[in-house]
């Protein structure tokens, strides 16, 4: 009787919502590698559909602090408060925020060998948590569904992104972390991935996106966090980033 009771207890709270608790928040995140102290106190406010440009110089801690929001074992998280729609992401590990919409497109895409397109996306809806069915991803990627049948490591560049990208949506996702997406793309691949993104954005997927290519990323975006040697230099519009040279000139070189 008192387990149960207890349990219907941890429920309450963790189903209650402050109403001033945004959709995602990362507060005063410092992350390690071994000794190399590198995310230094980054905080991120998100509202629900909104889409973040997480930009920087080479090297600023971009995408330490995804794998850090996405639990991955390193950089390890040593002190702050990751919160999803109230689920406390400092606490778990990697699957266990996986399961509670925490989606990582890394950057080298990690396409599993051997395994065809399809494969590749129907083992992604093994884990609990579904997102889109295979139908629903074919019809916003007809490029997969052309070589649903080809291996997914021998697709090209771009298509390999798309897959990357189609894996993320087949999970449940609530926050979608994309590390440079257009890295090694040529400029027409840069096009048809940008289109995707713009899709996503209209379904209103909420998205952090890392990139090089800081004029698109801040196309895509609402909001802008600059990072420097691993800490905030710059939160607000998006706009403001691309109206602003001295900010573009000192933290993008662009
Ligand atoms: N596995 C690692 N071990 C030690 N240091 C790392 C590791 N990965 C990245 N770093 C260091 O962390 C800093 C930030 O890297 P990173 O987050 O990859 O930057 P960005 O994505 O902005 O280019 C860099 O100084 C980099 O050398
Ligand atoms: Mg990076």
């Amino acid at each position: 009787m008192n387990v149960i009771m207890m349990d219907a207890n941890v429920i309450a709270t963790a189903q209650r919502q402050d109403p001033v608790q945004p959709f995602f928040a990362a507060r005063d995140l410092h992350a390690y590698y071994g000794e190399s102290y590198i995310v230094q106190g980054v905080s991120l406010d998100i509202r629900q559909g909104e889409i973040l440009a997480l930009l920087g110089r080479n090297g600023a801690g971009k995408t330490s602090t995804l794998r850090t929001i996405a639990r991955t074992d390193l950089p390890a998280l040593m002190t702050g408060e990751i919160w999803l729609q109230g689920a406390p992401l400092h606490r778990m590990k990697a699957h266990a925020a996986a399961r509670a919409g925490v989606q990582l497109v890394p950057e080298d895409r990690r396409i599993i060998p051997g395994l065809t397109v399809e494969e590749n996306l129907t083992l992604a809806r093994v884990a609990p948590g579904h997102g889109w069915d295979l139908e629903r991803i074919y019809a916003h990627f007809p490029r997969l569904a052309e070589r649903r049948r080809q291996e997914g490591v021998t697709l090209s560049g771009g298509e390999q992104q798309m897959l990357s990208i189609a894996r993320a949506l087949a999970r449940e996702v609530k926050l979608l972390l994309l590390d440079e997406p257009y890295e090694g793309l040529a400029p027409v691949v840069v096009r048809e991935i940008e289109r995707i993104l713009h899709d996503i954005k209209k379904l209103g997927i909420t998205t952090i996106i890392v990139e090089q290519n800081a004029v698109a990323a801040l196309q895509l975006a609402d909001r802008a966090v600059i990072l420097d040697t691993g800490e905030v230099a710059f939160t607000g519009l998006a706009k403001e980033v691309l109206d602003n040279a001295e900010l573009r000139r000192e933290y993008l070189a662009i």
